[in-house]
């Protein structure tokens, strides 16, 4: 810490005494952002490949979206849903129009949208489907990773998610992710829903194989099961496509959406799904004091138009070839896997050379900022604007980390 400068050890100190120490963060303060760059209090520029974990596909600060933002503060910002507001109807109607669904529901957090989507599907069960009251269950998949609130912590199984916060919500079962077979076995009468990610991020970007997606939607369309596809981070053109399910042509009955539905300016989340699904609910329900105010919905609206116009799925998808080209490369150079679609990619790093942690602080001090997920594994998921040329610059920059742990050692 000793090279590091004054205003950011003074900033890191203070955060570590006065919040919770739920996050590791890097020893990064960052003052400044735009485009696929940030700046921090000491004046250091980073290209950030983590894109605050895919909420910032369309950059930091677009244009588009602050002046979106901007026009709407100058307006109204806050109605709550007791009453309606000028953006509200637009924003459903693009949304549902970009998803190819009937309706949408938003809300704030991507944990919020999950649970909407679990009450949703256990409504939909019991009213629709004609599960015995209280018997309802939903599939999901090992390594799943959906959020933190007490009902999806309880069927996650990383153990630092989940020890501890018990007593667990009932009503789901765990199967492999990728396995066709056990989901099938797994789906009895009870069953309302599957839900999983069409590719597993926090897992390490986890692409399940190839007809694994088809084959949920085959087994849930046989058996009245929902198939919800949380796409939180896998959606809105991370993967070089609108959704991750794209890729094998899927429909899901349920889209969760979040994160990049935000524009990286404020929290929206939503589902999407048909009037069949979604219409089970009925006023009083559900909801959220800020779940669809007008600020959320201007923004997310701008965002849906950038969507629609099928350019960041486009760079995602061309830039994405080279950023896998590239790092294909250092496989067998100190990299033992690489994973992932578009602008996402989860890389294994040789534990004998360092583990996730160390890589993430070597790069940072070469100025990349990403973050470590699981041990040795790192996930890259840069802003959908960068180039080619700062991709190059930052797998040279991982390729030297790498090498120079390999000559240390
Ligand atoms: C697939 C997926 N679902 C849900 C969530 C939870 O979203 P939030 O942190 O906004 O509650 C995340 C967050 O990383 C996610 O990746």
């Amino acid at each position: 810490m000793t090279s590091v400068a004054n205003r950011t050890v003074t900033a890191v100190e203070e955060a570590e005494r006065h919040t919770a120490h739920n996050y590791h963060p890097l020893p990064v303060v960052i003052a400044e952002a735009e485009g696929a760059w940030v700046t921090d209090v000491d004046g250091r520029r980073y290209l950030d490949c983590l894109a605050g974990y895919s909420a910032l596909n369309f950059g930091h600060r677009h244009p588009g979206l602050i002046a979106a933002a901007r026009e709407q503060l100058d307006r109204v910002t806050l109605t709550s849903r007791a009453f309606l507001h000028d953006q509200f109807g637009p924003f459903c109607r693009d949304l549902a129009e970009l998803t190819g669904k009937d309706m949408v529901l938003p809300m704030n957090s991507g944990a919020e949208a999950v649970e909407t989507a679990i009450k949703v599907a256990r409504k939909w069960g019991y009213k629709v489907k004609g599960v015995p009251d209280g018997q309802a269950t939903i599939i999901v998949a090992d390594g799943n990773f959906h959020g933190r609130t007490t009902t999806i912590v309880s069927f996650s199984t990383d153990p630092e998610a989940r020890a501890d916060y018990g007593p667990y919500t009932p009503g789901f079962r765990v199967v492999p992710y990728g396995d066709l077979e056990a989901l099938r076995a797994a789906i009895d009468e009870t069953t309302v829903a599957v839900l999983l990610e069409p590719i597993q991020g926090e897992a390490g970007v986890l692409v399940p194989p190839r007809g694994y997606l088809t084959g949920v939607r085959e087994a849930c369309t046989e058996r009245r099961v929902l198939f919800v596809a949380d796409e939180i981070q896998s959606g809105l053109g991370r993967t070089g496509a609108t959704f991750a399910c794209d890729d094998e042509g899927v429909v899901p009955d349920m889209y969760v959406l979040g994160k990049a539905l935000g524009g990286g300016i404020v929290p929206v989340s939503a589902v999407a799904a048909d009037r069949d699904v979604l219409g089970v609910l009925r006023p009083g329900e559900h909801g959220s004091t800020f779940g669809g105010n007008p600020l959320a919905c201007a923004v997310a609206r701008a965002v849906v138009g950038l969507l629609a116009t099928g350019e960041p799925q486009r760079r995602a998808r061309e830039v994405g070839e080279h950023l896998h080209r590239r790092l294909g490369e250092l496989v067998g150079h100190g990299l033992t896997a690489v994973r992932g679609r578009g602008l996402w990619a989860g890389i294994d790093i040789d534990p004998a050379l360092m583990t996730g942690r160390e890589a993430s602080e070597r790069l940072m001090a070469r100025g990349v900022l990403a973050k470590d997920t699981h041990g040795s594994t790192l996930r890259l998921a840069p802003p959908l604007v960068v180039t080619r040329e700062e991709i190059d610059g930052a797998v040279d920059a991982l390729a030297e980390v790498l090498k120079s742990a390999g000559s240390a050692g």
